[in-house]
């Protein structure tokens, strides 16, 4: 399997500390079934940003690191970059990272509001033939309260990946809610752990995948299983028709409805 989305390069954001941690989710990613990891600091204007030639050297030496360990990873460059005006200039610039160097840009939102250019953005992206894939979505305020918000996202060719820790409730019951309803409205495309550290946010997937197998079924969860390896060779992925998702305005709703 391959993880698209990984904080395991030492010292470069706010994910792994040093080698050794590097090394130990390293294993935990080979226990958990990956073979390969697509490594995606972040990357902010003015908070984190790195030189590529330095950022392909760190990729080098953990490879190197990993073969000398006996750990079965094969390291790819990327980066997850948080949306600003400036993306397309840069990207036309090459001075962002795609995915594996592939046409995929995995792209950050803010967790409590999601920009107002954020569509003219990733459609300008897209005009110059790159494929956004909007990072775990099931995280952000707008989509927690309006799932169709990625609906019309996904409808205008962006993609979409959750977090396997979403999936599991590791990041809060109400982003696991979130995940669900993504997953149950086919609104996923691919899952990566976006694991920060060896400890709780490590790289794990193994449980998330038995859960959304009980969510959605096997035939699902194959396809964005494959979705990721298919992604890394620059491949096109299923896009299955995604549902509108119309929230359940039982009992309790009215309750709360009556009371406020
Ligand atoms: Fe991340």
């Amino acid at each position: 399997m391959v993880d698209l989305h990984s904080h395991i390069l030492p010292n470069i954001d706010d994910g792994s500390k040093s080698m050794e941690e590097t090394l130990k989710m390293g294993k935990i990613a080979e226990s958990e079934g990956f073979s390969k990891v697509i490594a995606t600091p972040h990357y902010i204007e003015g908070e984190f940003t790195l030189e590529k030639e330095q950022f392909l050297s760190v990729i080098d030496g953990v490879n190197e690191y990993f073969l000398e360990n006996e750990v079965n990873i094969e390291v790819l460059p990327g980066l997850e970059v948080y949306i600003s005006p400036d993306l397309p200039s840069k990207l036309e610039k090459g001075e962002i990272l795609t995915l594996n160097n592939t046409s995929y840009v995995l792209v950050e939102f803010p967790m409590n509001s999601v920009p107002i250019y954020t569509e003219d953005i990733l459609y300008e992206i897209r005009l110059l033939g790159y494929k956004p894939v909007i990072a775990h979505p099931e995280r952000y305020i707008e989509v927690m309260k309006n799932p169709n918000y990625l609906k019309d996202l996904i409808e205008q060719d962006n993609y979409v990946q959750i977090n396997s820790l979403s999936v599991t409730g590791v990041l809060g019951q109400k982003t696991k809610k979130t995940a669900e309803i993504l997953l149950k409205h086919k609104m996923v495309h691919f899952i990566g752990t976006d694991a920060h550290t060896p400890r709780t946010r490590s790289p794990r997937i193994k449980e998330a995948l038995e859960q959304m197998r009980k969510w959605v079924g096997n035939e699902y969860v194959e396809e964005i299983i494959n979705n990721g390896r298919a992604l890394i060779r620059g491949e096109g992925v299923t896009a299955p028709q995604s549902l509108t998702y119309k929230p359940d305005r039982g009992f309790l709703y009215n309750i709360r409805k009556f009371f406020n």
